[in-house]
């Protein structure tokens, strides 16, 4: 018996089919396992997000130093001259020198002004204003402001958002909830999963008649692909969105992590400029970077922003009204945007702390999925991309026709059912690809690999071990769909 034909009657009944859903069933194993019940595993290991603390990646010290800002602690000389100096600096930008003040909504001022100067730097020498930054309660607060005041009123047709499939789980619930459509477009998994132009007309032709479709949305670097476009790839997405009068939204939340061979990351606001007026001056651009990012990973701080490009003067104004229903971004993400944007300088003493910690982090990424890839290419039924950023590998799961019909009996998504299992089985965590828009027969994994290496070894040893398991306890005659299934995968490693 295949260990997939026992279905949890928790499933059965409610359905495992949003990553909440997979989310609350770890949450109950763990509870299980604090109670004293024996599993074959001690913990459940969690790789299905970007939650990298979660999994165990250390903070930055710096920003955890300066974070605190209680002032006697100024005082405290265990503390690094410039740690004391900058939060004092910091205390200072804040309402009555206290990270218990609101802030200006769009963000604080000071922290506004290093952000611009930051980009002005990324970008060498385009400039960036600190009126055009906003920051808010993580990238995602700030994509549902835009996605909210793009979308319709009554009476117009249904606003729509050209989305990537795969793309962040994140998003379609988003979109759901500013009311907006999603218009889906593929990316090409045979090329590492690049964005394809004549996908792109494809998609917005498709949608034409069913919704309005206004905007763009990319990942880049990609999540849940790894994907990193280059210059030329960047360039055909602006002319595209510039004759098709779109509004761009680019999420470019892991700039800070890219390690593929000969790739770097280029800025959408770059490229842009280094196209010429006719679009320099044209399209409308809306980017978004994160303090969620891969070297930073402060997500529970909440803090994010967005540079608004070539929108309009009267549209900013509804932005920053629109931002003031929410007061602000909580003031110690705000000022932990600044480190991040802002770090240690060579020759402060917290420099070398701070660069050791930054380069351990992208060696761990790079060697972590590097050594994954590898991993999940040498299982029968399974290939994986190679990534060249951000903090997940996709894997496609070549599943046979046993597994498939069970996840029909019981209502589930084929890549669900998978996931459920190997929680139940093995206490790793990983996201289904129909929760990243993935339909149609195609099923995969999203994994993150930004977690230490021994976590890592210990995941992919229990997840090996459950796809053999699983694999072997087929029967025969499934097999042989496997064995089609496996010699038709694209393996490019
Ligand atoms: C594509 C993408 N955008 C944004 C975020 C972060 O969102 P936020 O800044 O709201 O934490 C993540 C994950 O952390 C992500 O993967």
């Amino acid at each position: 018996m295949s260990s997939l034909q026992h279905v949890n009657p928790r499933v059965k009944g409610i359905g495992v089919s949003s990553h909440g859903d997979l989310q609350s069933l770890a949450a109950q194993i763990t509870e299980e396992i604090t109670q004293g019940a024996l599993k074959p595993f001690e913990q459940v290991i969690d790789v299905s997000s970007g939650d990298l603390h979660r999994t165990g990646m250390k903070p930055i010290s710096f920003v955890r130093q300066m974070i605190c800002l209680y002032p006697q602690l100024l005082e405290d000389k265990g503390l690094p001259l410039d740690v004391r100096r900058r939060a004092q600096k910091l205390l200072e930008v804040c309402e009555g020198e206290s990270l218990g003040s609101y802030t200006v909504s769009s963000g604080m001022p000071h922290v506004r002004q290093s952000i611009a100067e930051f980009i002005t730097r990324r970008d060498a020498g385009v400039p960036s204003y600190a009126k055009d930054i906003f920051i808010s309660f993580g990238s995602q607060g700030a994509l549902m402001v835009i996605v909210k005041l793009i979308s319709s009123v009554e009476g117009e047709p249904q606003t729509g958002v050209l989305t990537p499939t795969p793309g962040p789980h994140t998003l379609p619930p988003l979109l759901d909830e500013a009311g907006v459509a999603l218009v889906p477009y593929q990316l090409m998994e045979d090329r590492g999963w690049a964005v394809d132009l004549n996908e792109l007309h494809r998609a917005l032709d498709a949608a034409r008649g069913r919704c309005n479709p206004r905007a763009i949305y990319i990942s880049n670097p990609g999540n849940p692909t790894g994907h990193v476009q280059d210059r030329k790839s960047i360039q055909e997405v602006i002319q595209f969105a510039a004759a098709e009068r779109l509004l761009l939204l680019v999420d470019e939340v892991y700039q800070d992590s890219v390690y593929g061979e000969g790739r770097e990351f280029a800025s959408y606001k770059k490229v842009l400029f280094e196209m010429g007026k006719e679009f320099s001056e044209t399209v409308e651009l809306v980017s978004f970077h994160s303090l969620s990012s891969a070297c930073m990973r402060e997500c529970g701080l909440r803090a994010g922003y967005m540079e608004l490009v070539n929108i309009d003067p009267g549209v900013k104004h509804y932005v920053a009204t629109f931002m003031d229903t929410y007061i602000c971004a909580p003031v110690t993400g705000q000022l932990a945007l600044d480190l991040m944007i802002n770090p240690p300088a060579p020759g402060d003493p917290s420099n070398d702390t701070y660069a050791q910690e930054i380069l351990l982090t992208r060696t761990t990424l790079s060697q972590n999925a590097r050594r994954a890839q590898k991993f999940l290419n040498d299982l029968p039924g399974m290939s994986c991309q190679p990534a060249m950023g951000g903090i997940f590998l996709y894997p496609c799961l070549h599943l046979p026709s046993e597994i498939v019909q069970q996840a029909e009996i019981s209502q589930v998504e084929a890549d669900v059912l998978y996931c459920q299992r190997l929680l139940e089985e093995e206490g790793v965590f990983v996201g289904a690809g129909s929760q990243n828009g993935e339909t149609g027969g195609k099923h995969h994994l999203r994994l993150c690999v930004l977690v230490p290496p021994d976590t890592l070894q210990e995941v992919l040893d229990r997840l090996g071990s459950f796809h053999l398991h699983l694999l072997d306890s087929l029967s025969h005659a499934d097999r042989g769909v496997k064995d089609t299934d496996v010699r038709s995968n694209t393996k490019t490693s």
